[in-house]
């Protein structure tokens, strides 16, 4: 009874909130446009300029396979397990971040983290472990362990004019429920295992997107200060929503409304 008075208030509070250009659920022509779509995904292309962005500036699968230590046949497993702390980079990273270190090893200048050129090759590199399971570990390492709990703790702190947590919209209790004709996703295991399908294309934005960048969307409409792609809070969240997705199969580029 008391869980269920706070939750109808918490709902309450996240309807009066604006969410931007993105106050309409699936009409039946996006439905129409979705199915479509689906059968034929516009990032396709995307993906494969990414190939062709990787073969230029970085050795292609095989420069990327070098980079990391493993023989072709093995790297789509590996690349299923990031974000990764890697040794040479002190940090914990995502495929993005793995990319920049190639890129300016190879003497050229690396695409920025934000850039449409880092998610087209970000993607497509991710893309090769399509069909592997996500297998992140979260306990390999120290760096990976303290990621998890920083993504843990950035997604359930409470930020903002709203004071609005990422959990606030998308825990148990309110998954499912509809913010302004738009159902709130369950980003759990339990759902759809959701960090298996980013990098997806958004139809509402057209344009092919990282799950970091998807981050920075939700923290936009919920007025919570936006977070830099690639800083330590960033990974972390992703860390924390891959490893709710552990288990899943890698399916990219996803299509998303
Ligand atoms: C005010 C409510 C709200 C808050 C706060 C919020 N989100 Fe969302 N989020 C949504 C809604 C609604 C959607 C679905 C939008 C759509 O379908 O276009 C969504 C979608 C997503 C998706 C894509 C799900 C998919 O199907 O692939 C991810 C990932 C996500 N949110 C992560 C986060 C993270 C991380 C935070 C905290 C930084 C956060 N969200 C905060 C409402 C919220």
């Amino acid at each position: 009874m008391k869980t269920g008075i706070k939750i109808a208030l918490s709902l309450a509070l996240l309807s009066t909130l604006s969410f931007g250009g993105e106050q309409f659920a699936m009409s039946d022509a996006d439905r129409a446009m979705y199915a479509e779509m689906l059968e034929n995904n516009p990032a396709d292309l995307m993906v494969a300029n990414g190939e062709e962005l990787l073969a230029e500036y970085c050795g292609g699968d095989e420069g990327i396979a070098a980079f990391l230590n493993q023989s072709e046949d093995s790297l789509p497993a590996y690349l299923a397990g990031f974000p990764r702390y890697l040794p040479e980079f002190k940090q914990v990273v995502g495929i993005d971040q793995v990319l920049q270190g190639l890129m300016s090893k190879n003497g050229h200048k690396p695409f920025k983290l934000k850039s449409s050129d880092m998610f087209d090759m970000s993607s497509y590199v991710k893309s090769l472990a399509n069909g592997e399971k996500s297998n992140i570990d979260v306990n390999a390492n120290p760096q990976m362990k303290e990621a998890y709990a920083l993504g843990k703790k950035t997604y359930m702190t409470k930020r903002g004019g709203r004071g609005l947590s990422c959990n606030s919209c998308h825990s148990d209790a309110v998954i499912g429920s509809v913010l302004r004709t738009q159902p709130l996703p369950d980003l759990s295991a339990k759902g759809v295992a959701v960090a298996a399908t980013w990098p997806a294309y958004r139809m509402t934005k057209s344009s092919l997107r990282t799950l970091q960048r998807r981050f920075q969307g939700c923290m936009k409409n919920a007025l919570l200060k936006v977070i830099p792609i690639g800083s330590p809070e960033m990974v972390a969240l992703e860390v924390y929503l891959t490893s709710e997705a552990k288990g899943a199969e890698i399916a990219v580029p996803g299509l998303k409304r």
